[in-house]
């Protein structure tokens, strides 16, 4: 249902890559601001919109729409390269960029440290997106590096890449993770040495005109909006299992993506709306526990139906049966108050299942990795449909069985479902 709103989150629900970046897309023509507010480079949203495809991996998907103004909030790991790229793919849309001057700065260093790290795990890697999200966020929390203000100036970069001996620290551990070796060994395109500090300040500055061009105080601009009443929509990155507090902790991402992420960086607490994305069956990428994974012909049909490979690294994607349990505790965890369902197209003429619960589980525990890793679902039939639903335009054209299977999430998370996609494109939306 198209409801009004004033305040509204849109979050993944479950291990992230559930088509968040079209519902935003559609919400943002009722907006007046588009907010990220948390994740990087890692992030890969995508918006279809006639014969052409965007993947965005930093500004908000509401850039698409003129007149709109994109904020991108001070909890964004922000990279200078992809930044400065879609800051021009906006202005030709004519979108305003508002860019918060606390922003962290992704540097070279920062994914050259990512994919050190990774190769130096070996078999306990977490398969990152190598993009730096893990390093920026734990300097950023160690309070060092350099953020998006100080790009005003050389001597401000140069400053904050020196203070309190942060450099020296950078590259004893760059020299301890062997950085020389791991970038002869797998090249990530930096064009540079990411521990030159020289050649890190230039690497900064040169984006530095168009960053400065955006720079704000975006939470002070979002707290005066918030007052006078405008429409905010939040556009969070991931998923709630991949969020550092409740996902699977080692396996999860660096930052917060359940409105607390807009909470903690806007100090905003109350919302109207909280719209998690899930895709009508589960997806994964990186290691961790997935427990209805299907490593068979029907997970590859689902992989290959539902063009499931990754936006930001091209990496096929895990694929298995939707899993209540874990959505019902992801919308506990993150206040879901609605759910959207995408792909819901890729299931049609499949033999359909569904976890609704884990064997011998306490249903009370948090799904902590090692939950996850020892759940073993219990699988429930649903019944399927063959019709082609990628034309229809209203709830009522769907076969009834595809209504059902909605039906069956919203009795087992006891969360509405206010709307379902049935095909990439803008138009392939509809609302319940
Ligand atoms: P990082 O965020 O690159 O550090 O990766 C940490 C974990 O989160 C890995 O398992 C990644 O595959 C996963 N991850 C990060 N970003 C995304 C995303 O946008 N979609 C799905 N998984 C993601």
């Amino acid at each position: 249902m198209r409801r009004p709103w004033k305040k509204a989150v849109v979050t993944g629900a479950v291990f992230g890559d559930e088509g968040k970046g079209k519902v935003v897309d559609d919400l943002a023509e009722a907006a007046d601001f588009v907010i990220r507010y948390m994740g990087g480079g890692n992030a890969g949203h995508t918006v279809v919109i006639g014969d052409r495809s965007y993947a965005l991996h930093l500004l908000p998907s509401g850039i698409f729409r003129a007149g709109l103004t994109n904020v991108v909030g001070p909890g964004v790991a922000f990279e200078l390269k992809i930044g400065t790229h879609e800051i021009a793919l906006a202005k030709a849309h004519g979108s305003t960029i508002l860019l918060d001057m606390g922003a962290p700065v992704v540097l070279p260093i920062h994914r050259a440290l990512d994919l050190g790290r990774e190769l130096a795990a070996r078999s306990q890697a977490i398969g990152t997106t190598k993009q730096g999200i893990g390093p920026t966020y734990g300097d950023f929390w160690m309070r060092r590096g350099v953020r998006l203000g100080d790009l005003r100036s050389e001597s401000r970069v140069r400053e904050a890449l020196t203070r309190g001996g942060y450099w020296k620290e950078v590259l004893a551990l760059g020299h301890f993770l062997d950085l020389d070796d791991c970038l002869a060994a797998d090249s990530l395109s930096l064009g540079m040495d990411p521990m030159d500090l020289d050649a890190t300040v230039r690497w900064c500055m040169q984006h530095a005109d168009v960053v400065c061009g955006h720079l704000a105080d975006t939470r002070a601009i979002i707290q005066e909006a918030d007052h006078e009443g405008k429409r905010l929509l939040f556009e969070g990155a991931q998923g709630i299992l991949l969020d550092t507090f409740q996902g699977t902790w080692p396996y999860c991402t660096s930052s917060l993506c359940t409105p607390a992420g807009v909470s903690a960086t806007f100090g905003i607490y109350r919302f109207d709306r909280v719209i998690g994305i899930t895709k009508a069956y589960a997806t994964r990428v990186g290691s961790g526990p997935f427990p209805t994974e299907l490593d068979d012909e029907t997970g590859e049909q689902l992989r290959q139906r539902g063009h499931e490979f990754g936006t930001t690294t091209g990496r096929p994607r895990r694929c298995g049966w939707l899993d209540l349990p874990a959505l019902r505790y992801a919308c506990r965890m993150g206040g879901v108050t609605e759910l959207i369902i995408t792909k819901l197209d890729v299931l049609t003429g499949m033999n359909l299942f569904v976890a609704t619960s884990y064997e011998e589980n306490d249903t009370r525990s948090s799904l902590t990795a090692e939950v996850m890793a020892n759940a073993v679902p219990v699988y429930s039939a649903v019944p399927g449909w063959s019709q082609d639903i990628t034309t229809a335009k209203q709830w009522s054209d769907l076969p009834l069985a595809a209504r059902g299977f909605v039906g069956k999430i919203e009795r087992e998370t006891n969360v509405p479902v206010s709307g379902v996609s049935v095909g990439p494109e803008r138009s392939q939306l509809i609302w319940t």
